[in-house]
């Protein structure tokens, strides 16, 4: 079988932005296993930021390549005009952003020219190129739209009151995408999704965070977690189930906008929860506001000695009066750092709709998302800690 052709018919293009994201990286492995010819689009970094997608990439002498990546910004149209122009996708998926809230704050200028502007210069692109009755487009928008909620749970008519200037850019990219099917007819989809994790989440949204310092601090690689808004509450899912449902909003033969959500909602305490009960450690908050704190009541030394040593029994990293896991130890701490200016404090989502027009079914639970994510994070600990032992350095990153 030919890179082209899949059963003698020409084989569906795909062109994803933000390909080197988490989102990204699992629509790309969705789409080639679909059978598509995926093109990314990644950006100029100083070094490499491919880690995500390392493992689709073909070397492109070879035959039957399927994957390829293109460099492009989306502050940069004429680079989008170009990409689109030489690679004629059927499908494309919006999904480049500044991703993060809170640093939406500090560069509320950026974020808009990359998350609203970025979003219009790809509609122009394929409005310029003349291809809105060929290209099917899909925008990755936000439950963070909904921001000081209206209603409970936010369905896709419930008003939009954003809290950020991520959300507010946000809200441009949605707005402009429902106009360009209006205008033009193009077949122009909004996922209104709702957060979703993984083990691959970027580490500094809570979730990844929690999870990598817990497995850090199981290894006595690190002391302390130290956190934002406990009480803030969030409809977690898990990415790859998430992704499913953007490509099967452009399978429909009517674009429309669609919520995508687990309709199941947690604090944040409770995430730090059942991420230290993953390695056997029971936690207790004591206090309240900045002044809270997250306390080890109990240990289960059977299940913290396994993500300690590994499944498989793997190098067995001894416990007894080492590392910040000992009953009454203070492990998690408030930081007022990573409060924000203006918060988003509950969300929860409806998505019978998806449920209904697309046939969309999450098939990962909220345990099984902590579990993989502990998991995937223990055992890159267990390699740190490996080479610290054996006197080599390992990436000491932060935020
Ligand atoms: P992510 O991991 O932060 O990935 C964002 C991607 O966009 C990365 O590939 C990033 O490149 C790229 N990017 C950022 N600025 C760019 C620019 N100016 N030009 C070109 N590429 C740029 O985000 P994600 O979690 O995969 O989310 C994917 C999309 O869904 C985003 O638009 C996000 O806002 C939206 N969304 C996410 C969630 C969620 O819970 N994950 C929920 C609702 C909506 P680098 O790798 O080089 O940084
Ligand atoms: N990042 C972070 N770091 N958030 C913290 C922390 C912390 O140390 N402590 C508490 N939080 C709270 C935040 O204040 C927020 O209320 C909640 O945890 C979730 O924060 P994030 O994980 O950063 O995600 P988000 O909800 O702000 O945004 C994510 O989801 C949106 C969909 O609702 C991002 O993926 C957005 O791109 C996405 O649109």
């Amino acid at each position: 079988m030919t890179a082209d052709l899949m059963g003698g018919t020409p084989r569906p293009k795909a062109l994803v932005t933000g390909i080197t994201g988490q989102d990204g990286a699992y629509l790309a492995e969705l789409l080639l296993e679909k059978g598509y010819v995926v093109h990314g689009v990644k950006r100029r970094a100083s070094s490499f930021n491919t880690e995500r997608v390392d493992h689709l990439y073909v070397d492109p002498h070879q035959e039957g390549v399927r994957f390829f990546m293109h460099y492009g910004d989306m502050t940069d149209a004429t680079n989008l005009i170009r990409i689109v122009q030489e690679t004629r996708p059927r499908e494309i998926y919006n999904l480049a952003a500044q991703s993060h809230v809170q640093v939406s704050f500090e560069t509320p200028e950026y974020t808009a020219n990359s998350d609203a502007l970025g979003t219009l210069r790809l509609l122009e692109a394929i409005r310029i190129l003349g291809l809105e009755r060929e290209v099917r487009f899909y925008q990755a928008s936000t439950s963070e739209m909904y921001g000081l909620v209206q209603e409970v749970p936010q369905r896709e008519t419930t008003p939009f009151y954003p809290r950020s200037p991520y959300g507010a850019a946000k809200l441009y990219g949605y707005w402009i995408t429902v106009n360009y099917r209006e205008a033009y007819g193009l077949h122009a989809s909004n996922g209104i999704l709702f957060n979703h994790e993984s083990a691959i989440r970027g580490e500094t949204f809570v979730t990844r965070k929690v999870t990598r310092a817990v497995a850090r601090i199981a290894l006595g690689l690190q002391d302390t977690l130290w956190i934002g808004n406990l009480d803030s509450r969030r409809d977690w899912g898990h990415a790859r189930d998430y992704v499913r449902a953007m490509h099967l909003m452009l399978q429909q033969d009517e674009p429309d906008d669609y919520v995508i959500a687990s309709g199941e909602q947690r604090s944040v305490r409770e995430f730090v929860l059942a991420a230290f009960a993953e390695v056997g450690v029971r936690l207790v908050f004591k206090g309240e506001g900045a002044d809270e704190v997250g306390v080890v009541d109990a240990v289960d030394l059977e299940r913290l000695t396994v993500a300690r040593s590994g499944e498989e029994g793997g190098r067995h990293v001894p416990i007894d009066g080492e590392g910040p896991i000992v009953p009454g130890a203070v492990v998690v701490r408030v930081d007022p750092r990573y409060f924000r200016p203006t918060e988003v404090a509950s969300l929860l989502g409806d998505a019978s709709k998806a449920r209904r027009v697309l046939g969309w079914e999450p098939a990962h639970t909220f345990a099984q998302l902590v579990s993989e994510m502990v998991a995937h994070d223990l055992a890159e600990a267990r390699r740190d800690e490996l080479l610290r032992s054996g006197g080599f350095t390992t990436r000491n990153s932060h935020e």
